[in-house]
């Protein structure tokens, strides 16, 4: 995988650019303040009463309709929810002249079909791997943050080098860029979300708390070893791997973690993510994710609901007032 660091851009090319930012969200508003600060010009493109919009004219924001926005810029970036991809391009698609560039920073609506971009039309692909809010501040602070950038067709044969030179400006620092591609960047995506990160972690923390408090275990202890020193243990592994992690607990937890990890994630399990991965692949999941939307998102809000009904919330909320409180007794004393 070539990665490349911004002295290897040419940070020049945005700066000449007019960049349209279709919905000022999480990414999307990070990825214009960014812009903006390295000098780049930037207008933002929103729905009829659109809640962001405000946010967007009080950072001093031009803001137009989405159609307005890609007709008067030379990028044009389409930053809303991914279900809305399709719709949104639809609509500004007659703006999309071949001497434009479009953007996105998730592949799904491209990698899946969902939109055909014309092939006489630049498609890139510029996509942070930290929420919006760390873009922003890894910017303010310097620190830069890892991005992906890649294209989906070339046919000007510069939409690499401005999806290079877009990347170095919204990261402001030199954190490395992966060359990627609209399909490895959606695939590998949503495969992190729903195996670990908002899929397998939550799950087993749940589990193991119900394991504990269904054995007779106080919730409050249950809560402490199985929420909150999760985070404790993922910095770790994050700020120098998971043979560093285990060279800073104790001998017993390094034994019992290599002992009962391979238990917990078992054959089982792991056919299950290469099922999950088959789903992904096929655009299986997309589709339902689609149909999902069409459907007024029912399945989503029922599983929302039954979530919210889990031991971890109710404890985590008491747990976390006492922490607050012992946080400005200390201050206090
Ligand atoms: N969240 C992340 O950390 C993250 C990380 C990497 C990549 N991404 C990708 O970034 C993209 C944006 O995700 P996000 O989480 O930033 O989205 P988000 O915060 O939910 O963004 C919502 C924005 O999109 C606008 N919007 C929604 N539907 C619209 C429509 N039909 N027409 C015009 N504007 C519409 C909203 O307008 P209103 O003001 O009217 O609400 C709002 O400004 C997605 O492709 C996502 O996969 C996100």
């Amino acid at each position: 995988m070539r990665i490349y660091q911004a002295s290897e851009t040419n940070p020049a090319l945005i700066k000449k650019q007019k960049i349209a930012i279709i919905g000022y969200g999480n990414q999307g508003a990070a990825h214009a303040e960014n812009l903006r600060d390295s000098s780049a010009e930037v207008i933002i493109g929103a729905r009829e009463n659109s809640q962001k919009a405000e946010a967007a004219r009080a950072k001093k924001f031009t803001v137009l309709s989405a159609v307005g926005a890609a007709r008067a810029a030379d990028i044009v970036m389409i930053m809303t929810p991914d279900e809305t991809h399709q719709a949104v391009y639809q609509e500004i698609s007659a703006e999309l002249t071949p001497q434009k560039i479009l953007g996105f920073c998730h592949g799904l609506a491209v990698h899946f079909g969902y939109i055909q971009p014309p092939p006489d039309l630049d498609v890139m692909l510029v996509s942070p791997k930290v929420p919006g809010y760390v873009l922003r501040e890894n910017y303010q602070s310097g620190k830069g943050s890892l991005i992906l950038a890649g294209i989906w067709q070339n046919p000007s044969g510069r939409a690499m080098d401005m999806a290079l030179s877009y990347a170095t400006a919204i990261s402001g620092g030199d954190a490395g860029i992966l060359e990627s591609t609209f399909g490895d960047e959606c695939i590998t995506n949503l495969f992190g979300e729903q195996a670990v990160l908002c899929g397998g972690i939550p799950e087993v923390i749940k589990a193991a708390y119900d394991t504990l408090v269904e054995a007779g275990y106080p919730e409050e202890l249950a809560y402490s070893e199985c929420v909150n020193q999760s985070k404790l243990l993922v910095d770790l592994i994050v700020k120098g791997g998971i043979k560093f992690m285990r060279e800073k607990i104790s001998n017993t937890a390094e034994y019992g973690g290599l002992v009962s990890g391979p238990r917990v994630i078992n054959d089982g399990v792991r056919a299950e993510m290469k099922e999950i991965l088959t789903e992904i692949r096929s655009g299986a999941f997309a589709q339902t994710w689609m149909d999902e939307n069409k459907n007024g998102l029912k399945n989503l809000q029922q599983l929302r609901q039954a979530e919210s009904r889990h031991g971890t919330e109710k404890t985590g909320q008491q747990m976390r007032s006492l922490m607050q409180g012992s946080a400005e007794e200390r201050k206090a004393s």
